[in-house]
């Protein structure tokens, strides 16, 4: 499903250059479940934005699903992103002022989708976060962990192939975490593939596969049968 080969990323301002990413290399496989962990400042989140085209790559290939994602300009980027892919932000990114049902419905309404379908899936949406209940509330009147929730249908409404979720259990207790953390296996199981980072050990391990961003690196630890094998350190 998604393939970068050699992908490097040189934030260059006036003072200093960054690698936050080099010579990643990294296959997803239709319906896998990562979680990515890492020091923090080692490229996670770029490398998550990269994957989720919200940012171009300096140097190297990236297919998803057989489409070189180098060679689209901006416009055929923003399609196969609306077709294909959900993005869970850390710290929400929900609009203070729309109530949860508006929340979810923007990127809808930027989709072009008509308003019976998009209510259709709203309200499906919502009863699947467990928040049927609450679509008029304001975000400030939910707590962390539901707003956490909407984040969630929200993403889920575009019925996306593929979720990238940045730190999604960042700010709750591990009680709520691990809500959210079931919550993402059920949509896992219905077939979506995830990639999550998390700074969460635990969670963590909870995934079928492992991987490490070290260095803007990729280390690979991946579960076969109850061993731990390092499977694909990149440079090795
Ligand atoms: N827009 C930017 N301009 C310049 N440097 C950047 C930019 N965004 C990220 N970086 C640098 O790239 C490196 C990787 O950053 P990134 O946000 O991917 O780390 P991270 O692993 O997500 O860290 P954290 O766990 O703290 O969220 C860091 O050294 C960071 O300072
Ligand atoms: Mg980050």
């Amino acid at each position: 499903m998604l393939k970068m080969n050699n992908i490097s990323k040189l934030y260059q301002t006036e003072m200093v250059q960054t690698h936050a990413l080099r010579d990643f290399n990294l296959h997803v496989e239709e319906g896998e479940f990562i979680a990515v962990t890492g020091p923090s400042g080692s490229g996670k989140t770029t490398f998550l934005n990269i994957a989720g085209m919200l940012e171009p790559f300096s140097s190297g290939q990236y297919l998803l699903d057989g489409i070189d994602v180098g060679k689209l300009n901006d416009n055929q980027r923003a399609d196969v992103r609306n077709q294909k892919i959900g993005f869970i932000f850390q710290g929400f990114n929900l609009i203070p002022d729309l109530n949860l049902y508006e929340n979810i419905e923007v990127p809808l309404r930027y989709r072009g989708i008509k308003a019976n379908e998009r209510k259709r899936r709203i309200e499906q949406c919502l009863e699947q976060v467990g928040l049927a209940s609450r679509a008029k509330h304001l975000p400030q009147q939910l707590s962390g962990g539901q707003q956490q929730r909407v984040a969630i249908a929200r993403a889920l409404a575009g019925k996306p192939r593929f979720l990238l979720a940045d730190e999604p259990t960042g700010n709750l207790d591990s009680l709520m975490a691990r809500q959210v953390m079931e919550l993402l296996e059920q949509i896992n199981r219905d077939g979506a593939t995830i990639i999550m980072v998390t700074h969460d050990p635990e969670l963590a391990r909870r995934a079928p596969r492992n991987i490490q961003v070290v260095d803007g690196q990729l280390a690979d630890f991946t579960l076969y049968q109850g061993a731990q094998t390092l499977k694909n350190v990149a440079g090795v």
